[in-house]
């Protein structure tokens, strides 16, 4: 190094090694030869900047990335995640803050509004969610359509959608997008979403167990309510669900209440911009939550902890999931690479629910697998950690409540963090048509063929699986064909 780069280097070593101070990207695309330079902001490149970068033949270069793995879709401002450091920020303020201080429709006041309430706004807040806690009663003939054992998920998604069928007058469809545009216009929805919400949930469970449904009592607080109008019997007068109850499923419901652009808030995202309304864009966000890899983890962690039945069994189970046979569900997040600041926090809760209700043997399945997999190498170097789903279901299952139901509580707090984020998109200045691209990689044009002329090129279609109650009738029509 000579004397002068020596100096430059002390005072700016990037810029003597050849770098900049500039915020940008210096590319070489090494098929044409030039140089671009691209702007980085807050942390990023523009996508479409990348479209300058031409072929020879003149295509824009795209970024590939099927599963978002590095790509930011949206600048938010209601909740921010460190996943190397494990930290979870609602507005700003810890989660472990709002778990150990706050209420639910506090939260959810904070995350659709921005601040927390005062005293009066709160209760104003709540005194306008408690009101519309009964849903359309048009709702009550499509829960009971169902079968006994449909999927509360299945059932949650079909009646979100179906809420949207009475309010015409609110439907982008019928009167445009322009209706959200109105701040009180905004609010009527979120109102209405969350206070019936718990009631829609209430009835499936209900239906399911083939008990009469419960209309909701406002005068009760808000997760009160849920549980009264779950576990409540005719014969209950002035029944109230168990204080501790309540109080371990209001944290449960704050800690589950938001969480950034996960798959089922992408996925309203996606939908509310196309500008469809609001309740079937729900519905969307509530499908995207019921797949195992997402919220439906919870109900998969205690299939899981049940397949294995006892703490014999996991060293067994672990070198399966090494070997790619078996996932250890509640284990592992996109954004995670640290112990899930809320799974910590869900751990705590368990002793206080047992205190009540008795121990749910599964927990010691459960802490034994963490325990194991925390020191394997497998997990360790892959940085897998449980998720927030890991320790939930052994609570829910504690409390009774059918392993179907766990992803419902989930939707139930998680409706406040979608509509936070339906607010926010419905305002956002980039408000546009979500619309990725693909690289096609199928047939060049070729022209139609004639049937008589075609030759078979596909063999699968016609080979299905025999349901065996259709076996008597298969093998019947098989035989007058022959
Ligand atoms: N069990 C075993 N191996 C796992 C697990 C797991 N739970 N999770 C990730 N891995 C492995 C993968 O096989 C992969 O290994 P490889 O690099 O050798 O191929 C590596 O860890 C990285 O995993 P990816 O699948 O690439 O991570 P991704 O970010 O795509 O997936 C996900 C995250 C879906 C949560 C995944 O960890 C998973 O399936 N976990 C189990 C389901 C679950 O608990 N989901 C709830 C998440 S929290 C929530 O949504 C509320």
């Amino acid at each position: 190094m000579d004397r002068l780069n020596k100096v430059n280097y002390q005072f700016a070593p990037a810029a003597a090694a050849g770098g900049s101070k500039k915020d940008s990207l210096s590319v070489v695309d090494n098929r044409t030869g030039k140089s671009y330079e691209l702007p980085i902001k807050d942390g990023a490149i523009n996508a479409t900047d990348l479209a300058k970068i031409k072929s020879p033949a003149g295509a824009v270069t795209r970024s590939y990335d099927p599963a978002y793995m590095n790509t930011v879709n949206c600048i938010s401002r209601i909740s921010f995640i460190n996943g190397e450091k494990g930290i979870l920020e609602y507005r700003g303020y810890p989660i472990e803050q709002l778990a150990g201080k706050s209420t639910f429709l506090e939260v959810a006041f904070l995350l659709v509004h921005g601040e927390l309430p005062t005293s009066k706004q709160l209760a104003t807040f709540s005194k306008k969610v408690m009101k519309n806690s009964a849903y359309h009663h048009g709702l009550e003939p499509f829960i009971k359509a169902f079968r006994h054992d449909a999927h509360p998920m299945a059932m949650m998604s079909t009646l979100m959608a179906a809420l949207s069928s009475f309010y015409p007058e609110a439907n982008p469809a019928y009167v445009g997008a322009g209706i959200y545009n109105s701040r009180q216009e905004r609010n009527k929805h979120i109102y209405r979403v969350l206070g019936c919400a718990p009631a829609i949930a209430a009835a499936c469970y209900r239906h399911r167990i083939g008990k009469p449904i419960n209309p909701p009592k406002e005068d009760l607080g808000y997760i009160e309510n849920f549980l009264y109008m779950m576990d409540a019997d005719p014969s209950d007068k002035d029944y109230r669900p168990h204080p501790k109850i309540v109080n371990a499923i209001e944290i449960l419901f704050i800690l589950h209440a938001e969480h950034e652009l996960n798959c089922s808030t992408a996925a309203i995202r996606h939908m509310t911009s196309s500008q469809a309304d609001v309740y079937t864009s729900l519905a969307g966000a509530v499908t995207a939550l019921y797949g195992p890899r997402h919220g439906g983890a919870n109900e998969a962690v205690l299939r899981m902890l049940d397949s294995i039945g006892s703490v014999d069994n996991i060293p067994q189970f672990i070198q399966d999931v090494k070997n790619r046979k078996k996932v250890l569900m509640g284990f592992g997040h996109r954004v995670y690479k640290n112990y899930d600041p809320r799974a910590k926090l869900v751990r705590t809760i368990a002793d206080d629910v047992f205190s009540i209700v008795g121990r749910e043997p599964m927990i010691e399945i459960a802490m034994e697998l963490e325990r194991i997999a925390l020191s394997d190498e497998y997990f360790v170097k892959r940085k897998l950690y449980p998720n927030v789903d890991f320790y939930s279901g052994v609570i829910y299952k504690a409390l009774g409540i059918p392993t179907e139901m766990f992803t419902i509580m989930f939707t139930l707090p998680r409706l406040s963090g979608w509509l936070a984020h339906w607010d926010e998109f419905v305002e956002d200045p980039e408000n546009k048509i979500v619309r990725p691209r693909q690289i096609y990689k199928g047939y060049k044009r070729r022209d139609y063929v004639p049937a008589v002329e075609r030759r078979q090129l596909v063999d699968q279609e016609l080979k299905y699986v025999i349901d065996s109650k259709d076996a008597r009738r298969e093998a019947s029509l098989k035989e007058a064909r022959a």
